[in-house]
């Protein structure tokens, strides 16, 4: 999946402010983890794994989880 594709998947909401960090304690900007998804992690850990994003307190956990619900259809969380 391309980054274009990954951005139609997603509603309109998730699609706000995608050069903002959202993981703040590692600055890791919300277009970055939708790229990390759309190259094969599609799992919470792989995201962590290749972005950091949610290696700080894991505030931006849940950010992360509904990116992945809706781009990897056989996510489950
Ligand atoms: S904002 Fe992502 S771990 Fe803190």
């Amino acid at each position: 999946m391309t980054v274009d594709e990954a951005l139609n998947l997603l509603p309109e909401i998730l699609k706000r402010n995608l050069e903002r960090n959202l993981c703040v304690c590692n600055e890791v900007p919300k277009i970055n983890v939708i790229k990390a998804i759309t190259e094969g992690a599609d799992t919470l850990e792989k995201v962590r794994a290749k972005t950091y994003a949610s290696d700080g307190n894991g505030c931006c956990r849940r950010q992360i989880e509904d990116l992945l619900e809706c781009l990897v259809p056989e996510h489950d969380s």
